[in-house]
């Protein structure tokens, strides 16, 4: 059977060309039996006009069509003609209808009629970037037709552009025409409305019919949680609906990573730092967000709130309060528990069904595009065969669609055939037939993938591994070598080590910033192995007094020319900082590099407006004597701890830790420190 699904699968390069009507379901609910009679003339119209210019129609889509051609040329003036024709209302019943059209070209697989592959999905979301009466085409179709246009058909390069898929920005062109409109508003990109969400680097594979009911929910409900096991794609699944529903929300979406926010102090800050926000003086961070979501009609998407649950549901429910305009779509292992929250249980991928190896269920099916797409992207030459296609279905089904899972299984083509990974998935699911009942069966099933990912790891790849689970929030080359490397592990051979783990899938391949991570799951299996190792107390050592160097260096050039790229190096490690910080806490041997970190790190919460979180951690840190309650970095720390107070109003307490700072300066006698803390008395 899994020959016969092969022999029916054809894969070609193809140009594709999606069009669709602008406003159609308005124009269904105002004129329903005009639009009837206009959109069978537009089908015709251009049904035609493909087959004028030699294309083929794949399927027509209630308000549009797919086609595709041998040649780009054909798709480029066959809209053409589209539009011209269209631009007359009484070609179509005297009702005008506006079609924007894309176009791309690349690998398309063919199987029985119709057509899918990521070329097919890249086109969808170029046409949806376009206006009605607009014509857009990427990059590979201009590269194919330039030198070839017809005299009246000119190119207009409207530069790169990210689409909604999330993937890297896509360069596209406005084809133009003497008789088409030229001028159109921005394309409807991200850019074009305000967001953080993050480039994805891989492609995004089915859920259409979760997308469509996580939007339509949304539409229903100003709370929505996506819950459900670790590794499921509750957060990728938050990220394509928030793409897709961007324009309305005209006040921009906003994506809040909160699964490195190890406090749950910290959950306000995150979301205000997403926005943009500073605590101003007289009100807290608290109130400016409340202030700020007041008239806004934006989008938080809260992501991994699980450990956080609790201050989650209690500031979702005080924001919803005071927006009546703000909505919220959290992804959760465990629901919020908020009144007016609605849950939707992510379900995992779809698999096929145990000796189901039809050639329909092959492509048909989420969990074997995802393998199969994963696999191909870390051994180029991988496809789905005939040979290996029963092997590939089968670890999909023992994976049970858990995303996370099939991932890592695919990141093993490079090294393992698939029948090996096949017969290796079984083995090891064989041994689960014990299972531990208190977790759920799915939860096992990853926890034993990531198991055997670990297994399989060199000595040094699980050393790496396991110790960067030390991070918070990312990390940088340099990081690297200073906190994970050690006699073990050499800073020589450590890049080829984190690449061999990104390809594994266990570490995030980097964005345009360099920064590496890791999936929260991953890094929560990572961190049991390294407590486990006895090495949690050496690294987070390690850790902590990298981070403090980065801030004693961030200190000076804080007040300098450099500024707004040290605020901003800062902001992307403040979970590492604030991890540092407890790491200092806990270890009495570290009080005194407590001190050094509050000191260093003055400036910044100054200049972020983070006065209530600098206060609290430089609190801590100085509320601990430690063993030299006489030493200079005591009596610093003590000295920007009154600062920090009486900057937010509380005078007797910068008071209380100004006159002991002074006393430790008069101590050692030294003159600079006495005049400095004078100084911040009088003014306390
Ligand atoms: N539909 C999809 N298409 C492509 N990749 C996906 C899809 N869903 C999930 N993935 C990938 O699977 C992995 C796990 O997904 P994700 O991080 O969204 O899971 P999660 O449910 O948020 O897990 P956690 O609870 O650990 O945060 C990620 O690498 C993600 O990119
Ligand atoms: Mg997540």
């Amino acid at each position: 059977m899994a020959s016969d699904a092969n022999e029916r699968l054809a894969v070609t390069v193809r140009a594709v060309l999606f069009t669709d009507i602008e406003g159609s379901s308005r124009l269904w609910e105002e004129r329903p039996e005009q639009m009837a009679q206009a959109l069978a003339r537009h089908d015709r119209m251009l049904c035609e006009a493909v087959e004028r210019h030699h294309g083929e129609v794949v399927k027509t889509t209630g308000d549009g069509l797919l086609a595709v051609f041998r040649d780009p040329l054909g798709a480029v003036t066959a809209s053409v003609e589209m539009q011209i024709l269209l631009a007359d209302p009484a070609t179509t019943a005297g009702l005008a209808l506006r079609i924007r059209c894309g176009i791309h070209a690349g690998v398309i697989e063919q199987l029985e009629g119709d057509y899918f592959g990521s070329a097919v999905n890249r086109t969808a979301r170029i046409m949806s970037s376009a206006h009605g009466g607009q014509i857009l085409i990427s990059q590979t179709v201009a590269d194919l037709i330039r030198g070839r246009l017809p005299a009246d058909i000119g190119l207009r390069d409207l530069g790169a552009v990210r689409l909604r898929d999330l993937s890297s920005a896509e360069r596209l062109f406005q084809v133009e025409h003497e008789r088409l409109r030229r001028n159109f508003p921005a394309l409807r990109s991200l850019e074009a409305a305000p967001n953080n969400l993050p480039q994805q680097m891989t492609a995004f594979v089915g859920r259409g019919r979760q997308l469509q009911e996580v939007t339509d929910a949304l539409k229903r409900t100003r709370l929505l949680t996506l819950s459900g096991i670790g590794g499921l794609g509750k957060t990728r699944l938050s990220l394509q609906v928030a793409a897709d529903v961007i324009h309305q929300f005209p006040d921009g979406v906003w994506f809040v990573e909160l699964a490195p926010v190890s406090d749950e102090r910290l959950v306000v800050h995150a979301i205000a730092s997403v926005l943009g926000i500073q605590e101003d003086s007289g009100h807290s961070l608290e109130d400016s967000l409340v202030r700020h979501v007041n008239e806004r009609n934006l989008l938080l998407v809260l992501d991994n709130c699980e450990h956080l649950v609790g201050e989650c549901a209690r500031i979702a429910k005080r924001l919803l309060q005071a927006g009546p305009t703000l909505k919220i779509l959290a992804s959760s292992r465990e629901h919020l528990n908020v009144a007016g929250e609605t849950v939707y249980a992510v379900p995992p991928i779809s698999v096929p069904a145990a000796g189901d190896v039809s050639t329909e269920a092959l492509l048909q099916c989420e969990a074997v595009h995802l393998f199969v797409d994963r696999a191909a992207t870390v051994q180029p030459t991988f496809k789905l065969t005939a040979a290996n296609a029963a092997a590939v279905m089968e670890i999909s089904r023992r994976l049970e669609g858990i995303p996370l899972a099939i991932e890592l299984a695919a990141a093993r083509v490079r090294a393992l055939s698939v029948s090996d990974i096949a017969a290796r998935v079984h083995d090891r699911f064989r041994l689960l037939i014990a299972r531990d009942r208190t977790v759920s069966p799915r939860q096992q099933t990853l926890r034993a993938t990531i198991d055997w990912s670990y297994d399989y790891l060199s000595a040094k790849e699980k050393a790496l591994f396991r110790r960067l689970s030390v991070f918070r929030g990312g990390w940088t080359l340099e990081a690297i070598e200073h906190v994970v490397c050690d006699g073990e592990l050499d800073p020589g051979g450590v890049l080829d080590l984190l690449f061999s783990l990104v390809d594994k899938s266990l570490v995030l391949t980097p964005g345009d910033d360099g920064r590496y991570g890791m999936l929260d799951t991953v890094r929560q299996y990572a961190d049991e192995r390294l407590r486990e190792a006895g090495e949690a107390a050496q690294v987070g050592e390690r850790h902590a007094n990298f981070y403090v160097g980065l801030a004693e260096r961030a200190q000076d050039r804080l007040a300098g020319a450099d500024q707004s790229r040290w605020l901003q190096q800062l902001d992307v490690d403040r979970e590492n900082l604030l991890r540092a910080h407890a790491e200092c806490m806990h270890r009495p041997e570290f009080v005194e590099l407590g001190y050094r970190l509050v000191s260093a790190i003055k400036l910044y919460w100054f200049m972020r407006g983070l006065l209530t979180l600098g206060h609290r951690v430089t609190i801590e840190a100085v509320s601990r004597p430690g063993e030299r309650p006489q030493s200079p970095d005591r009596c610093k720390a003590l000295w920007v701890a009154g600062q920090i107070c009486s900057y937010a109003g509380r005078y007797e307490e910068a008071e209380r830790h100004l006159t002991e700072s002074l006393a430790i300066a008069r101590h050692h006698d030294d003159r600079r420190m006495i005049a400095a803390v004078e100084n911040s008395l009088a003014l306390a």
